[in-house]
């Protein structure tokens, strides 16, 4: 039929369901939408079509397996996490990783003022080894870290007045957890590892 033509045509439907009618000049379909439904009812007719849509028909035996491998592979990649998240030696060997992540943060950044050592410079700079400031209030170490500290603070009995400066531009919230990992666990301080999605929660408190 050549473009712009039309026909009158007519035929039987053996089963029922929706059928598609398309347009196939190509300009057509895509510009003025050329799609027709067409709703048949009647009785069924498994011999004809068993009523199942199906991938296979297309694809074959990759859709078949596919769809089903597919699925047991991220079961079995939620059990591998699951079983890292509960066993202790892999859990340690995280804390430890983080260990030393974040000495090498603190290496680079807060060693300058804290000091290698942990113990601060007296009347400049508060110590971190065994702080108690620092120990009792883990949210509150995290915002230390991202939005600085000012005004008075008491640490294991010493009153300073100084100002320390945000990190949460020059930091990442894994940055963040793998250094407060190492403080809490360095000089004879201990703690558990730091998550960097406690630290976001921290990082987008209103302020
Ligand atoms: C430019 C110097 C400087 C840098 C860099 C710095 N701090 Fe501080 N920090 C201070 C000062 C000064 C205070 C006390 C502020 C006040 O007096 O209010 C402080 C306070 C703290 C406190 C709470 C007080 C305490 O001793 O327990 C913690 C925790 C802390 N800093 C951790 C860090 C960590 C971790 C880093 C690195 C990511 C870091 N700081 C980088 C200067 C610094």
């Amino acid at each position: 039929m050549p473009s712009g033509g039309a026909t009158v045509v007519e035929f039987k439907v053996d089963v029922p369901g929706t059928f598609i009618l398309v347009d196939h000049s190509l300009t057509r379909a895509f510009n003025k939408g050329a799609l027709g439904m067409l709703k048949v009812n009647g009785p069924e007719d498994r011999v004809i079509y068993s009523g199942k849509e199906i991938d296979a028909v297309y694809l074959g035996a990759q859709a078949e397996a596919g769809s089903e491998s597919a699925k047991r592979e991220a079961e079995l990649k939620a059990r591998i996490s699951a079983e890292m998240r509960s066993n202790p030696t892999i859990a340690g060997l995280t804390k430890e990783m983080q260990i030393e992540k974040g000495k090498q943060v603190y290496m680079g950044l807060c060693f300058a003022c804290h000091q290698p050592d942990g113990k601060g410079l007296p009347g400049a700079f508060p110590p971190l080894a065994q702080s108690d400031y620092m120990l009792a209030d883990r949210d509150r170490a995290i915002r230390v870290v991202l939005k600085g500290l000012s005004g008075p603070v008491t640490v294991n009995g010493v009153t300073l007045n100084s100002v320390m400066p945000p990190q949460e531009a020059v930091l990442t919230d894994q940055q963040v957890a793998d250094v407060l990992t190492y403080v809490f666990n360095a000089w004879g301080n201990t703690g558990d590892a730091f998550k960097a999605d406690h630290v976001k929660t921290i990082r987008n408190e209103s302020r």
